[in-house]
């Protein structure tokens, strides 16, 4: 779908409720969806080597497109599986852009380990404003957005209060790229297992960064994400109290390829690590 060329509306907080709530109930329709096809025979697909598809992200993609084109149809959308691959960040952004990764957690659905989510971020001229991320397999909701809080299933949620980096739970992932690029995060990885109480590799990472706000991990790191990866759970990371920034600990950008997210507490030790092998 091609970026929309809006005319200019206000896009204050209370301009962004009915757009919270068409995500909300847009991210459970179509987890529903993920979690009916879940248990079905699936149609798996490879786009690169070790990079799946399958009919269940197609099928929820069409259905969160055709809810937001009939709903916002000046909106502008950037969808996973229908955007054929990295995504340059729009100039100048669109005033209104939706990011949807419809299954974030692709290779666990398709051996079927029940950890995948739908992620839904909304950027308001460029900046995320808010998110929504959904797990089907535990029925929870995550969303929030700046100025809006941060919630799992409506209850506020809060980073976590660990500060001491040996003692800390980090999640990470690994670039689809690992076997051809050099730049693959197994040096990070080696490096964070020394240094931190345990490392996670879940494969979501848009649950990741909502476990980073709701305090079950400390920190996350991660090299090579998707805009649709990130946008919704940075929306709303801050207003957990947390920390979201790049691998020098300048602003996030959704459209980079560097993310660190933390309790905030642990950040400058994260960016210490992830640097110190940088010479
Ligand atoms: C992937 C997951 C995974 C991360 C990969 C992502 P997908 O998304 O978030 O945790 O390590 O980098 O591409 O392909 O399942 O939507
Ligand atoms: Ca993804
Ligand atoms: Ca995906």
């Amino acid at each position: 779908m091609p970026f929309g060329d809006e005319s200019p509306a206000a896009s204050g907080k209370a301009n962004l409720a009915p757009v919270l709530a068409e995500a909300i109930d847009i991210a459970r329709e179509a987890g529903a969806l993920l979690r009916d096809l879940f248990f079905k025979p699936r149609d798996v697909r490879y786009k690169g080597k070790i990079d799946l598809v399958t009919d269940a992200d197609s099928a929820a993609e069409e259905l969160i497109l055709g809810r937001i084109a009939r709903t916002f149809p000046d909106h502008a959308v950037l969808a996973e599986e229908s955007s054929g691959g990295r995504i340059p960040r729009p100039d100048p952004p669109p005033r209104h852009l939706w990011l949807v990764d419809p299954l974030d957690g692709t290779t666990n659905y398709a051996h079927g380990l029940p950890i995948y989510a739908v992620s839904i971020g909304f950027l308001v001229e460029g900046a995320p404003a808010l998110g929504v991320v959904y797990d089907p397999s535990r029925d929870e909701l995550f969303h929030g957005g700046v100025g809006l809080g941060a919630y799992l299933n409506d209850r506020p949620v809060r980073v976590s209060a660990e500060a001491d980096l040996e003692r800390s739970i980090l999640a990470t992932g690994f670039p689809y790229d690992l076997r051809v690029s050099a730049d693959n995060n197994l040096d990070h990885f080696t490096r964070f297992s020394y240094a931190t109480q345990a490392i996670r590799r879940l494969g979501s990472a848009a649950l990741d960064l909502c476990y980073v706000a709701c305090g079950r991990l400390d920190g996350f790191w991660e090299l090579k994400l998707h805009p649709w990866d990130t946008a919704a759970a940075a929306a709303f990371i801050p207003e957990a109290g947390g920390r979201v920034s790049d691998y020098a600990g300048g602003p996030f950008d959704v459209f980079g390829l560097e993310t660190v997210a933390s309790n905030g507490l642990i950040h400058g030790a994260l960016i210490r690590v992830i640097s110190s092998d940088e010479s």
